[in-house]
């Protein structure tokens, strides 16, 4: 169980691997063009794969296999963590299984279906990478799909399940639930992950109780370390 951080945004991805709960990152050509397009595509991957110290997916824009092949084996020149993200397609196959002979990880993105997983999956991706956000949009409840996926391929194969296209905390807890190795989720879900209005409120009531007695946090944490215990 893993969370990814899906943004282009090197602040975002500096916060969250401070906080200590992401793996990797995601990233994709609509989230590299809402930073802009004055930056410098090498530099910024560096950037994120210096950061995360784990896999940051680059996806490539080549759609003749080929032009697909090197543009893939240029990202994957810049850094060991860059993973290599490849819409599905049928043709997208040969060169999946192509760069992973080559040592070049590959995550195979856009998977609406089982069986758009289970080819990249026998084409050797090490990554597939389900939308439940856009799935939902198709009228489908993606869980099972997920399921299904993590009872395949999880007995079978290396290749490990991302789901992305997250839209609300539901998304998240369902497919860890059904079997994601990795959620990758925009920075804004690690906050509403750690809040929740009781927990603020019982914390605000206990500590509201010592003050009442023993004086404000301040005081308290003085008198402890007078005492030693701090
Ligand atoms: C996953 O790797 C994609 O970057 C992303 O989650 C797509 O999500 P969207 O449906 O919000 O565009």
């Amino acid at each position: 169980m893993h969370l990814l951080i899906d943004t282009a945004s090197v602040d975002e991805i500096r916060e969250a691997v401070r906080l200590g709960v992401v793996a990797g990152a995601t990233t994709n050509p609509k989230l590299l063009s809402n930073e802009g397009a004055s930056f410098d595509l090498r530099e910024r991957i560096l950037e994120i794969a210096d950061l995360v110290g784990g896999p940051v997916s680059v996806e490539v824009l080549s759609e003749e296999p080929e032009e697909m092949l090197d543009e893939a084996r240029l990202y994957a020149s810049w850094s060991p963590n860059v993973v290599i993200k490849i819409p599905m397609s049928l043709t997208a196959m040969a060169v999946v299984s192509r760069l992973e002979h080559d040592g070049v990880r590959t995550n195979v993105t856009g998977l609406m279906a089982l069986n758009q997983g289970v080819l990249a999956s026998l084409a050797g991706a090490s990554f597939v990478s389900f939308f439940f956000g856009r799935m939902s949009d198709l009228g489908l409840d993606p869980a099972p799909v997920i399921r299904e996926a993590a009872e395949l391929l999880h007995p079978h194969t290396r290749t490990r399940i991302i789901v992305g296209s997250i839209r609300n905390l539901m998304d998240i807890n369902r497919s860890l639930l059904a079997g994601a190795d990795y959620v990758t989720v925009p920075y804004a879900f690690l906050k509403q992950m750690a809040h929740h209005p009781k927990t603020v409120e019982t914390i605000q009531e206990f500590n509201a109780a010592w003050a009442r007695v023993r004086g404000d946090a301040q005081a308290t944490t003085r008198e402890m370390s007078l005492l030693g215990r701090l």
